[in-house]
């Protein structure tokens, strides 16, 4: 079965992804436009298995064999000798994906199966500007991915029932719960926590009630791990904003329409953890968690 992965993006997501496929055994290439990135992506890969040892749930070995599974480059063709699978974690933006598509249908071999980790971008839009729509499929993981137990696999209109099963079967050795659902918009993850993140800005914009108080009734009031405002700021706003545009448009409901202010904010470059600021401020060391001053003044 697959040996090598080639994982596209070394962001949050590409290397939470480059980092799950090495610790199970499989050698990957990283493969980024953005050389600093790549750097950027193995400490951050360190740092988490790191952490792992201070738990117990790994030990040094593991560590350095992981490690040594992973390769980076910033050429594509260089990135994808080898490999059997492909997963695309670059910016949730469709041309960018479009055009990442063309290049890897072009460049992999022809048995190569290319996953994508779209939030929301339809897989049967990204199949059609390549020459294998039957191998092209949804591979969703979740954030942080060497955490999250859950792979949305997604079915394309002409996703090859044979790739389903080898990616099914591949989340399982990668120790993920695979859940395979259809394409149409945000799939079942994000159509359905976008509209409520949404609605939690909402009611943050109508003065409803105040960013400590939205997401304490959601934490307290449904068990949720993190309140959906906390949650928007770690996906990351401009993430949330996309997102939501993909939804509006797709299914042509206004219900989907992102929050002027959510709009607003990503305008503005508050994107929450990754910018430092977003419902909440994000200082270095720092562990509280802080409302963003520009949310303080509710009541
Ligand atoms: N952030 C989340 O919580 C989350 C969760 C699930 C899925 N996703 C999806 O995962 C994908 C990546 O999201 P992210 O949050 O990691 O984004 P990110 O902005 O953290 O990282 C994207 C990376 O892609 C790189 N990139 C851009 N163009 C490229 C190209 N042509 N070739 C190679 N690399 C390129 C950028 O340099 C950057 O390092 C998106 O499709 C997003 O929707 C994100």
């Amino acid at each position: 079965m697959f040996k090598q992965v080639s994982v596209i993006g070394a962001g949050t997501m590409g290397n939470g992804i480059a980092h799950q496929f090495a610790e199970c055994g499989f050698e990957v290439k990283l493969i980024d436009v953005n050389a600093t990135q790549l750097q950027t992506a193995l400490q951050v890969i360190e740092k988490n298995l790191e952490r792992k040892i201070s738990k117990g749930l790994v030990d040094e070995s593991t560590k350095s064999a992981t490690l040594n599974r992973i390769r980076t480059c910033t050429d594509l063709v260089d990135g994808l000798l080898g490999s059997d699978l492909v997963v695309e974690a670059a910016t949730e933006n469709v041309d960018l994906k479009l055009k990442i598509f063309k290049q890897l249908d072009e460049l992999a071999a022809p048995e190569t199966i290319l996953a994508t980790n779209t939030s929301s971008i339809s897989i049967t839009k990204i199949a059609a500007v390549t020459n294998r729509p039957g191998k092209i499929i949804g591979m969703h993981f979740m954030n942080p991915v060497p955490v999250m137990k859950l792979v949305e696999i997604i079915n394309g209109y002409g996703t090859d029932p044979s790739v389903t099963k080898q990616v099914e079967e591949l989340a399982i050795q990668l120790q993920k719960v695979p859940c395979i659902v259809n394409d149409y918009p945000g799939f079942i993850a994000n159509r359905i926590l976008m509209p409520m993140i949404n609605e939690s800005i909402f009611s943050l914009y109508e003065g409803v009630a105040g960013v400590k108080e939205i997401d304490t009734v959601m934490k307290l009031g449904m068990a949720h791990p993190m309140g959906p405002l906390q949650l928007a700021d770690f996906i990351g706003l401009d993430v949330c904003h996309a997102i939501l545009k993909v939804l509006h448009e797709g299914f042509g409901n206004p219900k989907y329409a992102p929050c002027p202010l959510l709009s607003n904010m990503v305008m503005a470059g508050y994107l929450g953890v990754k910018s430092g600021e977003g419902f909440y401020k994000y200082d270095p060391g720092k562990k509280d968690l802080v409302v963003s001053p520009r949310f303080e003044k509710f009541r």
